[in-house]
């Protein structure tokens, strides 16, 4: 059977979470850490309590089953897809789902309500992902 290479996607969506608590948090990140190892996928979840932010990377199959499952899920409303692009390399590499509660220069509350992420470019929706990427060497 001919080699043919799997083609690997990125995804950047944006949810407002229902009911933002720690234990909420711990059980989605359960879940990711459980699940995404098995199907080749890694990324982000950046957390506040007036938004879920989250980079998914792997297999487009995959990446597109597992954003279909998290679409329907009763944790978070309001899911907006803001980028979708082929990848070349991994920005987590070794991460099932990296999680991060206090990004730094970051949107406000504000600016998010107002809608500043679906304004932004995609460099500018990935750029939170690669600082907190390059904030942890190796991953
Ligand atoms: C903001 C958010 C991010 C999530 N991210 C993931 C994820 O990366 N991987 C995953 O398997 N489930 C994720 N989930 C949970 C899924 O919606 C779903 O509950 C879970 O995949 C079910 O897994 P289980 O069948 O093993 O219980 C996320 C849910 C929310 C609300």
């Amino acid at each position: 059977m001919p080699w043919e290479p799997v083609i690997e996607k990125r995804l950047i969506y944006r949810s407002q979470p229902f009911g933002f608590d720690t234990a909420m948090l711990a059980g989605i990140l359960s879940a990711a850490r459980r699940n995404n190892p098995r199907y080749g996928i890694t990324g982000a979840l950046i957390c506040r309590h007036d938004l879920y932010l989250q980079l998914i990377e792997g297999p487009t199959e995959a990446v597109d089953a597992l954003y279909a499952v998290i679409c329907e899920d009763d944790r978070h409303f309001d899911v907006r897809l803001l980028l979708s692009e082929a990848m070349g390399e991994r920005l987590f590499p070794n991460w099932a789902m990296l999680d991060d509660t206090a990004p730094s220069q970051f949107w406000s509350a504000q600016d998010v309500a107002s809608g500043a992420l679906e304004m932004a470019t995609p460099d500018e929706l990935r750029a939170p992902f690669v600082r907190l990427s390059a904030a942890h060497p190796g991953g």
